[in-house]
């Protein structure tokens, strides 16, 4: 597949996919990365790995439409099959998702669908939850909820801080990423209502982090 990467900042996400690629665990390349801010990580990170790149700011459209109607025009142009939102602190309107159905995923620091939106991991603790984790899910037009593709928890310690807790989560998004990646490059990742079903997933009896392959 050619992926399409959306990203705003560090690219720690962005980079576990250049890893698996170059580490021959995933058969797919980036086919584009698209920042919608300038001088942040994951773009050095594309320099760095000679992948293609650009920036495209919300603030040089007049409105999301006209920015999206871009952000769709330079994927196509790139001829991406799969949209990763890495990082990307924006959330896509119909105008970009109709051109992409079931083809855009995101990973978000959260089990879903508790902790939603921002600060996921902040909210986990002050909920005083035991256990959280993240997600990787299908986008649809409802801001992190749609169907879910893979899950992976983590405890949730006493003495955690924000920093911590998303250290921990943070393993576990560089694992689980890639590996839906590869789950669908593969076409093995099919949608039926709300739920997902990975052909020939193998699910371990571990208590944590059940969707043990080798990512
Ligand atoms: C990750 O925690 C991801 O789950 C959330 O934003 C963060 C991005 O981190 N959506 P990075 O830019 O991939 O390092």
């Amino acid at each position: 597949m050619n992926l399409g990467v959306l990203v705003s900042g560090r690219g720690s996400n962005l980079q576990a996919i250049i890893d698996a690629i170059e580490a021959g665990k995933l058969k797919d390349r980036i086919a584009l990365v698209i920042s919608d801010r300038e001088g942040v990580q994951a773009i050095d990170r594309c320099v760095k790995h000679g992948i293609p790149h650009r920036v495209i700011k919300r603030r040089s459209f007049d409105s999301k439409e006209e920015f999206e109607k871009k952000l769709v025009e330079a994927m196509k142009g790139s001829g991406v099959d799969l949209v990763v939102l890495a990082g990307f602190m924006r959330v896509l309107s119909p105008i970009f998702l109709k051109e992409f159905p079931m083809k855009v995923i995101n990973i978000h620091p959260s089990l879903i669908p508790a902790f939603q939106g921002m600060h996921a991991q902040r909210q986990a603790l002050q909920y005083g939850a035991r256990i959280s984790g993240c997600t990787v899910h299908f986008v649809t037009e409802e801001l992190d909820n749609g169907p879910v593709i893979a899950q992976a928890c983590v405890p949730v310690l006493p003495e955690d801080t924000e920093e911590s807790l998303s250290e921990r989560i943070l393993r576990h998004e560089h694992r689980i990423l890639p590996q839906v990646i590869r789950w669908i490059s593969e076409g093995r990742v099919r949608v039926e209502g709300r739920k997902v079903v990975v052909e020939g997933a193998r699910y371990g009896t571990l208590p944590f982090n059940p969707e043990l392959e080798d990512f």
